[in-house]
This record gives structure tokens, C-alpha cells and sequence, in this order.
């Protein structure tokens, strides 16, 4: 790359109501590392995010959609090599390469930095860098944590602004002396002295970096999803949960949501599932024919932060969920009336599209929103697609395409979504993609049976990360992309949490495996899933008050066909037999998989998980 002479120290032109010298020196040092054109403060007004969309449209990189079908909506389209997370090239820089564990990429953080350092070097040159202020949690809650993100990513910047709470507000919290994760992104693609910047820059090369100890996150190469929105997956989950782990709580890949009886109860679930398995789905549920009086409402679709904290009530110790978002960044593709009404209404306006199709009247189409699609699009690549393109095979939105949508936007929103004190939890749900062997739900027996379930999960991968979809792999809590610390030590610390609230009398929730996606000799799913997921759901809640039965099976205990409500849907018993069978040689295959598992993160792998092994190991008596 041919760059330009190193222009004259950067003028960062802190406004005058940033009074934090350590954010103002940082910011310079940043600035001066990169190089940037111009320095941006965003102060996260609609003003603002407003000229930002207008100035990517201008560079082309933003369509605005038709008012008439979407109003002050966005399509972004991206370079087909930067469309998901990229797991192969995200690192934990722990001083200690145990710290980070078996399955995470460790590099020395001396040895990373020397990477770094000639890369971030002019790597905003031609470009203005955006300082991004941002809350994870609401403004101010105890609970909060505050970040800021210096990105020469526009598109980022306005992302930011419904993911997080974002601006001036968050400065002016930070005050002379706040505490923040100091977060640098660039896509890489410096621009030399009259370049043409292109639609949706990155660089092939490209690194997600997290220094744990110094509480620090540098990505560099790319502009999508979790690899760019740094208050995500970098900061509200790798660097969160070493925070948590210091400090007694858990940063979860977990929905949480509210449901009502009819009788007026309020109960509260968290569920982890991996990604593109349902969780933006679960947490936006309508409930079925059936079920009326039944209410879903939606407090977090991809992230919990969880801490224990007495009732005020009844005094006890129970577990409160937040979610630390403010929006959702969803999958699009399989999105439709019949699957998810709420969030289809929640997409009719202030949207940011990523990577679905354009319908030649300005809107947008992926697979699934409508069965016929329309006559003719322009798909995710820029180019002309018809049905019969669709017939050969070729998709006219990309699998991992998302959505960028406020919380509020969502029809179902829980009235206590941003509420600073939580919610209190009921039960945890866990749950994989996998066509064989998991039954449709299981409880367990207790805490440390249901630690052994999470923790030794299997999905099928998706579009959500690059690499080959479909591969059954172990994926821990759903977080093995996620926890910022050693695996093992993120077990103990869940089986730590629990015999401490244990100890002191709390009120523990119930841990449950579900698997919407068990499939039948046909290669046809079983379970009709979605909205007919409240039939498990309220399986699980009537669990809680002692009203629902159960038989006990070698791996915990499930319904049997006359234990759920089958009100409004006819699903023969042979039907939901075969979902939630429990077959002893498919168990005694999994059970090797758990151990290659437990083999790989063998050096501290708590005790309790070996045992419960070997438990259920006798009960299919081998
Ligand atoms: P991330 O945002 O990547 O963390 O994913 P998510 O877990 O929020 O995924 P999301 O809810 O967007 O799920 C997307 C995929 O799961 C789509 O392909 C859906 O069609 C599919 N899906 C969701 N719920 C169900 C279900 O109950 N049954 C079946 N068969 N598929 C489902
Ligand atoms: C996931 O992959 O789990 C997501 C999307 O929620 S991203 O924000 O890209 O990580
Ligand atoms: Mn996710």
C-alpha cells in the first residue's frame, strides 16, 4: 500500500464537556498511532446518526430503503470475505496461556502487541476516526459497565448507536476519573491521498484481540457483527466474563425473557442457545393456539449479565438477569410472520439491513420472509437474481444477513427490559442444534447435573461464524466462543455461584436442555418449534410451582406425551415419543464426545463434572 507522508500530529478537538484526561490522552494516542484524517466525537444524537447514514449513502455504501415500505431504513452490503464472526482469528492475550484455556487462541500479549502495532500504524489514514462512547447496561445502573470504541467505521459507529446506550451522556458519566474498556478498531484499509474508498472496506487479514488483564480490545480487518460492534461479543462477553468471574457474577450468550399466565404470574427464563439457534426467536415468542392468557415478552435476545442479590421481599438471594443491550443484531433469513411476528413487526422502520436482497421497489426480501419469493432482486452480492436462481441453489440474502433494530422497536418488549435492577430468574435453559440423540427437553436433576449438561453441549454449526456449517461440535454454555478465560475455570466458577447461593438458602433456579431440532428418518424436523415452544416452556414453569409431571430418564427428567398441553396443536404421541427419546447407544457415543471434551481441557477440570460422567455412564450401564 502506497502510504501518503505522515501528516502532522492528529488535532483530536476534544469537546469541551470531556473532562476524563485519561480518555483525552488515550484518544491522542490512538489518533496518533493511526493517523486518521479527522476525529469525530460522536454524541450520539438522531442529528447525528441521521448525516452519518446520509454520508454512507453518499460513498455508496448504504441504500436508503423505500419510506413507503421501510421508513428511515438502511440496506449495507458487505464484502462477500467479511460476513461473520471469525472465530480462527480471535485471541485471548492473557499474560498466562492457561488462563485462556484450550479453546481459546492464546498469544503472548508482548508478542501480539509486536503484531499490532505496524498494522493499527496509519491504518486510518484518509479516514475519519469515530469515538464512540458507549454503556453496556442503562446509563449510570450499578450494574453497568462503560466502554469506548475508537473505530474508522462509520457504519459501526451508527450500529452502535441501537446496540448500546451511545454519546455525550456517557462522557459526561465518565466525569474527570471514570473507569472504561478501551476498545480500537479499525476495518484496515488505509486510504492513500485521492483513493476511492470501496463500498464495505477490510483487510484479508484480520485479528479480534482481547487483553484480559488490561481489559482491552483491538480488532483490526474487519467491519461485521461481532468482529466490528465491540460492545458485544468482545466486551459484553470475553472481557465481561473475567470480570464476572473476579467479581461473583456471569456475563451469559443468553436471551432473557418475561412470561405471563394467565393467572397473572410473572416468571423470568434465561436461555443459551449457540449462535443462529434461536435465541432472537425464543425471546420474541407469540404463544400458540392454546394458549391464550399466555404472554411473552422479550428483556434481551443475545446477552445476559447475571448477579446474585437478596429479594427485596423475602430477603432471599436470587439471581437477576440484565440485559446490556439496547438493540438486537438478529438473523434475518428465516424470519417470517409464522416464525416470529414480532420481530417482522418490529422491522418496518429505523433499520439497518446487512447482506438480505433488494426487491426492485426499494424494499428488502431474504429467504423465508414470504414462500413465493419476488419475481426479481438484486441479492446480497449486487447481483440480478430470480426464483429460478433460487431453484439452483443460489441465495438471494446470505445465511448469517442480520438485522440492526432499537430494543424499542420490538412490539413485545418487557416493561422491565431496561430496568437497572434485573429481573429475577426461574430457570436456565440450555440448548444445541442437533438432529440426533438430545431429547426435546430434559431437566436436571440438580445444579451440578444441569453445569455437566451446559457444559458439555454439542450444536451443529451455522452461517453465524465463518468455516463449514453443520458440524456437530461441543459448544460449552454456547459460549465457546465467548468466555474470555480458561474453560474449566469458567465451569468451576458456575458450580462455585452455585453451592455458595446453595449454602446460604437462595432461591436457585432449575437448569433444562431443550433441542428444537431433532429430525426424523426423513431429514424433517420433529418439533414444529417456534411459538410452539411455549408447550415446553410452560412445561418448565409449571415444573417450578410443582404442577407438572415427569419420568425420569437416564439423563434427567422429561415430560411424557400427557405431561404438556397440547391445546391447539395435534402432535401424535408417536410423534413426541420419538423427540424426546433418550436412546442408550446414542447416549453412550455422546458420552465419548464429553470425554474428548473433558480430555481436552483436562489440566483443571473440576472434579464434580468427571464424576457426574461417570454417573451417567452407569445409569446406561457401561
Ligand atoms: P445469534 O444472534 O447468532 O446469537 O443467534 P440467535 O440464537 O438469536 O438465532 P435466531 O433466533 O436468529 O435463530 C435463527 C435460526 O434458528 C433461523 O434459521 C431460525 O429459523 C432457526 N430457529 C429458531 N427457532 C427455531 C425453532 O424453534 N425450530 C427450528 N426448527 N428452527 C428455529
Ligand atoms: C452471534 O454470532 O452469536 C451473534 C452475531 O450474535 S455477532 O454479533 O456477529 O456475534
Ligand atoms: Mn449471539
Amino acid at each position: 500500500m502506497n502510504k501518503p507522508a505522515i501528516p502532522s500530529a492528529v488535532q483530536i478537538g476534544a469537546p469541551s464537556y470531556v473532562k476524563n484526561q485519561k480518555l483525552i490522552q488515550w484518544v491522542q494516542e490512538i489518533a496518533t498511532l493511526t493517523e486518521p484524517e479527522q476525529v469525530h466525537w460522536c454524541d450520539g444524537s438522531i442529528t447525528e446518526y441521521d448525516s452519518l447514514c446520509e454520508l454512507l449513502v453518499k460513498a455508496g455504501s448504504l441504500k436508503k430503503l423505500n419510506p413507503a415500505k421501510r421508513k428511515n431504513s438502511y440496506l449495507a452490503i458487505s464484502d462477500p470475505m467479511d460476513v461473520a464472526r471469525v472465530e480462527d482469528r480471535t485471541f485471548i492475550c492473557s499474560q498466562n496461556k492457561d488462563d485462556a484455556g484450550p479453546t481459546n487462541n492464546w498469544v503472548d500479549p508482548k508478542e501480539m502487541r509486536t503484531t499490532l502495532n505496524p498494522l493499527f500504524q496509519g491504518c486510518m489514514r484518509g479516514r475519519t476516526m469515530y469515538v464512540v462512547p458507549f454503556s453496556m447496561g442503562p446509563l449510570g445502573s450499578p450494574i453497568a459497565h462503560i466502554g469506548v470504541e475508537l473505530s474508522d467505521s462509520p457504519y459501526v459507529a451508527i450500529n452502535m448507536r441501537i446496540m448500546t446506550r451511545m454519546g455525550k451522556g456517557v462522557i459526561e458519566l465518565l466525569g474527570e476519573h471514570g473507569e472504561f474498556v478501551h476498545c480500537v478498531h479499525s476495518v484496515g484499509k488505509p486510504l492513500a491521498h485521492g483513493e476511492k474508498d470501496v463500498v464495505w472496506p477490510n483487510n484479508p487479514s484480520k485479528y479480534i484481540v482481547h487483553y484480559p488483564e488490561t481489559r482491552e480490545i483491538w480488532s483490526f480487518g474487519s467491519g461485521y457483527g461481532g468482529n466490528a460492534l465491540l460492545g458485544k461479543k468482545c466486551f459484553a462477553l470475553r472481557i465481561a466474563s473475567t470480570m464476572g468471574r473476579e467479581q461473583g457474577w456471569l456475563a451469559e450468550h443468553m436471551l432473557i425473557l418475561g412470561v405471563t399466565s394467565p393467572a397473572g404470574k410473572k416468571y423470568h427464563v434465561a436461555a443459551a442457545f449457540p449462535s443462529a439457534c434461536g435465541k432472537t426467536n425464543f425471546s420474541m415468542m407469540i404463544p400458540p393456539k392454546g394458549f391464550e392468557g399466555w404472554k411473552v415478552t422479550t428483556v434481551g435476545d443475545d446477552i445476559a449479565w447475571i448477579k446474585p442479590r437478596k429479594d427485596p421481599v423475602t430477603g432471599q438471594t436470587r439471581l437477576y438477569a440484565i440485559n446490556p443491550e439496547s438493540g438486537y443484531f438478529g438473523v434475518a433469513p428465516g424470519t417470517n410472520r409464522a416464525t416470529n411476528a414480532n420481530c417482522v413487526d418490529s422491522l418496518n422502520q429505523d433499520v439497518i439491513f446487512t447482506n438480505v436482497a433488494l426487491t426492485d421497489d426499494g424494499d428488502v426480501w431474504w429467504e423465508g420472509l414470504t414462500e413465493t419469493p419476488p419475481s426479481h432482486l438484486i441479492d446480497w452480492q449486487g447481483k440480478d437474481w430470480t426464483p429460478a436462481d433460487g431453484k439452483a441453489g443460489r441465495l438471494a440474502a446470505h445465511p448469517n444477513a442480520r438485522f440492526t433494530m432499537a430494543a424499542t422497536n420490538n412490539p413485545a418488549v418487557d416493561p422491565n427490559w431496561d430496568n437497572p435492577e434485573g429481573v429475577p430468574l426461574d430457570a436456565f435453559i440450555f440448548g444445541g442444534r442437533r438432529s440426533t440423540t438430545v431429547p426435546l427437553v430434559t431437566e436436571a436433576r440438580n445444579w451440578v447435573e444441569g453445569v455437566y449438561m451446559a457444559a458439555t453441549m454439542g450444536s451443529e454449526t451455522t452461517a453465524a461464524i465463518t468455516g463449514k456449517v453443520g458440524v456437530v461440535r461441543r459448544d460449552p454454555f454456547a459460549m465457546i466462543a465467548f468466555a474470555g478465560y480458561n474453560m474449566s475455570d469458567y465451569f468451576q466458577h458456575w458450580l462455585n455461584i452455585g453451592k455458595k447461593l446453595e449454602s446460604e438458602g437462595a432461591n436457585l433456579p432449575k437448569i433444562y436442555l431443550v433441542n428444537w431440532f431433532r429430525k426424523d428418518e426423513n431429514g424433517k424436523f420433529i418439533w414444529p418449534g417456534f411459538g410452539e415452544n411455549m408447550r415446553v416452556l410452560s412445561w418448565i414453569l409449571g415444573r417450578a410451582e410443582n404442577t407438572a409431571g415427569a419420568q425420569e430418564t437416564p439423563v434427567g427428567h422429561s415430560p411424557g406425551h400427557a405431561d404438556l398441553n397440547w391445546n391447539g396443536l395435534s402432535l401424535s404421541a408417536e410423534q413426541f415419543n420419538k423427540s424426546i427419546a433418550v436412546q442408550a447407544d446414542d447416549w453412550k457415543a455422546e458420552l465419548d464426545l464429553h470425554q474428548e471434551l473433558f480430555d481436552k481441557l483436562a489440566h483443571r477440570l473440576p472434579k464434580e463434572l468427571i464424576e457426574t460422567r461417570a454417573k451417567f455412564q452407569r445409569r446406561f450401564g457401561s
